[in-house]
């Protein structure tokens, strides 16, 4: 089923997108690297090739409309067509919501909104004309659950949600299906990479009940096989949003005292 689908990957250069990378080449796709670190692309793109795999990989920053365009041009150029686009890159913001400047709020938004309507915006009218396709928009529990100190994250993952919602509406008509992954923590360089406004307790990551960017991958390449609306990979995050869509009332104030305790230093 996989063999010679192509799969275009943000975000491919770490963590979970560079695990679903090797996820579906393994299974047979050809794959399509898009990330800004090429030197990263690039040792993954030869990983891929020494083990028998088809992928290219293509620097690309998602905020950039022209980039992401060229991005889906290029993938068709070179393979004629794609079957799945993955709007993985992004990355998070941790710090009270008045220290977070304007150009801090905007630069979340190109990436983990912005970034994905672009690339969309590229590759229906692509899909549309090969008769199907599927968008799969990595978003997080934070499309699910507002954390306090994680404002701007969870106005781009909640908006991703909606957009993505409104989107698979729009194009089920074309068989284009569209789904929210929405993963709880994944051990990856996420929180190295995030913004960190406030100091985050050292060994946060050991308290957080993470999840492997692996197993996210596989997640993933489940929904590609079946594709689904919104897929939580983990059961306990999945009844966590559900919890807080029924029960607001009750859940802010626990989420308000459990972040600020878990998660910084004072
Ligand atoms: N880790 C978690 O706990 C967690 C939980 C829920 C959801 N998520 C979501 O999962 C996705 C992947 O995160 P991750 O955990 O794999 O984090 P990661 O290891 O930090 O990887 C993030 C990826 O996004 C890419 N990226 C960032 N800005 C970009 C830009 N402007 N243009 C193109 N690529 C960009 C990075 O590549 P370059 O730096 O090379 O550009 C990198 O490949 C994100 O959307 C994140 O919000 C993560």
């Amino acid at each position: 089923m996989f063999s010679n689908k192509v799969v275009v990957i943000t975000g491919a250069s770490a963590g979970i997108g560079a695990a679903l990378a090797r996820e579906c080449s393994r299974q047979g796709a050809i794959v399509v690297l898009a990330a800004r670190r090429r030197e990263r692309l690039d040792a993954l793109c030869a990983e891929l090739t020494a083990q028998g795999g088809r992928a290219v990989a293509l620097s690309t920053d998602v905020a950039d409309e022209k980039q992401a365009a060229r991005l889906v041009e290029e993938a068709v150029q070179r393979f004629g067509r794609i079957d799945v686009l993955v709007n993985n890159a992004g990355y998070g913001i941790f710090g009270r919501a008045e220290d977070i400047s304007p150009e801090e709020f905007r630069r979340i938004f190109a990436v983990n909104l912005f970034g994905v309507h672009y690339a969309c915006r590229a590759a229906i009218p692509v899909m549309r004309r090969q008769g199907s396709g599927h968008i799969i928009n990595v978003s997080s529990v934070s499309g699910g659950v507002p954390l306090p100190f994680n404002s701007a994250y969870c106005g781009t993952k909640f908006a991703l949600n909606a957009y993505s919602d409104a989107l698979g509406m729009e194009l089920r008509g074309d068989n284009i299906r569209v789904s929210v992954v929405a993963p709880g923590p994944v051990a990856t360089e996420f929180l190295d990479a995030a913004v960190q406004k406030l100091r985050l307790r050292p060994g946060l990551q050991r308290h957080l009940l993470m999840q492997s960017p692996e197993k996210i991958a596989r997640v993933i390449v489940g929904c590609i096989r079946r594709p689904r609306r919104r897929v939580y990979p983990s059961l306990l995050f999945w009844l966590y949003v559900r919890l807080y869509e029924l029960f607001p009332w009750l859940m802010e104030p626990l989420l308000r005292r459990g972040v600020r305790r878990a998660m910084f230093r004072d």
